[in-house]
């Protein structure tokens, strides 16, 4: 079997190129036109940069269950588009007002606040329209759960529920007050977690996987996912802007809600351990052949960047 990296690489390389071809200039039937400067801000938001996580976990989540290859990467792309989406509207100078994404101008400096403002609605819409596409699973049933599913885990109760959270944490719109433990990973697993746990759950339902296995990936995802965000908060403590390809060192002076804020760089550590390990335990059932989704979680949870 290749490498891990390998792996990652080979499902970067082909969501690169899928979603090229996704964001072109033609219209599509019930589409009148693609105006230049939208695709233009769409493209820059998703092209040339970024690890593809969620795309490789669809891919390497359906390989699991035996899901059919081009399907899962379809299934991907449209989540990565989705998760442009929540970066475009993150970085917003209402939001987190950022200047540098993935080494580069973020769309409101590349563009400006309201192409940007479009560009994220343009490519959470564009994720829909490709889920429910024919060539991502021939069954219909399945492309609904995985419509539905993405639903829920993109809107209210899922990451824009959790985004939500997340500003409100600053004391923004009300006094600050510290959040607790369990409120904070609450909101973790809503802004980033759900987008994480999806990927996982929608390999297993392109492959038709069963209740339990279902379970399983979900157990998985939350797990992968938790982390993901101790990974993203320890980076910006401890990482440079250089690397990241975003800037460090904000989130204590803006007064997130994290849990380094919460147990401490040393606690952060630990609890990343320790969720690997529940991430390992989730996929004992499914033998050697998790292999790379277990090697996934250590890589999510030891990131540079
Ligand atoms: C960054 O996500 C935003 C969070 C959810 C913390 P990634 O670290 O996956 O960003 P890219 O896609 O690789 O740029
Ligand atoms: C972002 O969390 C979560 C979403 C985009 C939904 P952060 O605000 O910590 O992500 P970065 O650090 O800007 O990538
Ligand atoms: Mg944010
Ligand atoms: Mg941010
Ligand atoms: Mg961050």
């Amino acid at each position: 079997m290749s490498s891990f990296a390998d792996r990652l690489n080979a499902v970067a390389a082909q969501s690169e190129a899928l979603l090229a071809q996704l964001l072109g200039d033609a219209p599509l039937p019930g589409e009148t036109a693609r105006p230049e400067r939208l695709v233009a801000a769409m493209r820059h938001a998703v092209l040339g940069g970024g690890k593809r996580l969620r795309p490789f976990l669809v891919v390497e989540s359906a390989a699991l269950f035996g899901a059919n290859r081009d399907g899962a990467l379809l299934a991907g792309c449209a989540l990565e588009l989705l998760h442009c989406y929540s970066l475009v509207h993150d970085d917003l100078p209402a939001m987190d007002n950022d200047d540098m994404r993935r080494g580069q101008p973020t769309v409101h400096k590349a563009y400006d606040e309201a192409t940007a403002i479009l560009a994220g609605d343009a490519l959470l819409t564009l994720a829909f329209d490709i889920m429910a596409r024919d060539e991502v699973q021939a069954d219909p049933m399945v492309r609904i759960a995985l419509v539905r599913e993405l639903a829920r885990a993109s809107g209210l109760g899922g990451m824009a529920g959790g985004q939500m959270l997340d500003l409100a944490a600053e004391g923004r719109f009300a006094g600050k007050r510290a959040l607790s433990e369990q409120e904070i990973v609450t909101l973790q697993a809503m802004k980033t977690g759900a987008l994480l746990r999806f990927a996982c759950r929608a390999g297993a339902l392109l492959g038709r996987a069963n209740a339990t296995q279902l379970a399983a990936m979900e157990q998985y995802g939350a797990a992968i996912g938790e982390a993901f965000q101790i990974a993203d908060d320890l980076l910006d403590v401890e990482g440079d802007a250089a690397t990241l390809g975003k800037a460090a060192g904000k989130d204590a002076e803006a007064g997130k809600a994290t849990q380094i804020a919460a147990l401490g760089i040393n606690g952060a550590r630990a609890k990343l351990e320790s969720l690997i390990e529940q991430a390992d335990r989730a996929l004992a059932p499914f033998g050697p052949k998790a292999d790379t989704l277990r090697t996934a979680a250590r890589f999510i949870a030891e990131r540079r960047n």
